[in-house]
């Protein structure tokens, strides 16, 4: 419907993640995931920087590809997950004192042997992830202190050489309502098209919370904030969690908020794809950052669906 390409779900490799609740899940767990039930997926960690390059000049792709050949071999959408961050960043990147020209130099050799190992087989990279304060002021990471905004250029150029076919993402959190942050993201892609560096796409992480989730309006109007630039927007990090335990008061609620957020990404022209963060309650991130919440996935710990699974077919069917 609309322009939506894909419908997919990120997912990690056994040996990295965190909680394994008993190794009996993962024949079930591999079923739906490589089963047909998603068009697209993400490795969660494997091609981050402390994974694909954790000394410098010493490159390791064997967790990045296990997910990328999976998803190869089943023909698949393929999101690459993420080239400049400043979290799962290789310690020798930030202890190092660089010099603006060391610096420079090791994020194009990041970028060329990382985006180019993988080159073709992502429909996107995020370039650049979460360079962004709340406040719409840039991040004072290490490669914004050492080299400001020229970093963000230095990025999107070399991307766009080493993987010519690949679409170049900005990617980050609390971009799915209008704000101050919206608009920090919307002056990335205007630097960027000013300088005739190409952008592609804005990915909307959408870590959502289920009892205080934006309108389908405000889902809109960010997203059409970035359509309106030119370029295409993906939901990529997709979860909305819940105060635990689940009720069926706050279920209900994540139903609603589910559907008013894919909903809203079929809507809009422009917006792509929609990519939830995993699928499986226990392979979630949230509870180990935010004791307390959880349950924010599709799929609860005995596989049986959320109610929010209706609501998102609801949303794809109708809109
Ligand atoms: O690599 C070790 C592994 O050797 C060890 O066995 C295992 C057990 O504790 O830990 C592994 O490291 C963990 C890593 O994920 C791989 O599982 C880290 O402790 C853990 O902190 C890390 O969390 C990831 C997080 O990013 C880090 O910021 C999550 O899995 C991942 O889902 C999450 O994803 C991010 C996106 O990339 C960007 N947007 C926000 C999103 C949620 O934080």
């Amino acid at each position: 419907r609309a322009g939506l390409k894909y419908f997919g779900a990120a997912t990690d490799t056994p040996g990295q993640r965190e909680r394994a609740p008993y190794a009996s899940a993962y024949a079930q767990y591999d079923e739906i995931m490589w089963g047909g039930e998603f068009g697209q997926t993400t490795p969660t960690n494997g091609q981050k920087w402390l994974f694909a390059e954790p000394e410098h000049g010493t490159f390791n792709f064997t967790e990045g590809d296990i997910v990328t050949s999976k998803a190869r071999e089943n023909g698949m959408y393929l999101r690459c997950h993420a080239l400049v961050w400043h979290s799962q960043l290789a310690p020798w990147v930030e202890s190092t004192e660089w010099t603006p020209e060391e610096l420079r130099q090791v994020i194009v050799d990041h970028i060329t042997k990382v985006a180019g190992h993988w080159k073709g087989q992502c429909y996107a990279w995020d370039v650049l992830n979460e360079a962004l304060n709340e406040d719409g002021t840039y991040r004072e990471s290490v490669f914004y202190k050492v080299l400001g905004e020229e970093y963000i250029k230095l990025a999107f150029q070399t991307a766009a050489k080493v993987d010519p076919g690949a679409k170049l993402y900005y990617n980050d959190y609390n971009l799915e309502s209008p704000s101050a942050k919206t608009e920090g993201a919307q002056r990335i892609v205007k630097l960027l098209r000013k300088e005739r560096i190409r952008i592609d796409g804005v990915g909307l992480q959408a870590h959502l919370i289920a009892e205080t989730p934006p309108t389908l309006d405000q889902h809109i109007d960010a997203i059409q904030g970035f359509t309106k630039l030119g370029v295409e927007v993906a939901l990529t990090e997709l979860d909305i969690r819940l105060q635990t335990p689940a009720t069926a008061e706050n279920l209900a609620m994540q139903r609603e908020a589910y559907k008013n957020v894919v909903g809203a990404c079929v809507q809009v022209c422009g917006c792509i794809g929609v990519t939830i963060w995993d699928f499986y309650d226990p392979f979630s991130w949230v509870p180990s950052v935010f004791p307390g919440e959880g349950a924010p996935l599709l799929w609860f710990e005995d596989f049986t669906t959320h109610p929010a699974y209706d609501g998102v077919v609801e949303a794809l069917t109708n809109g």
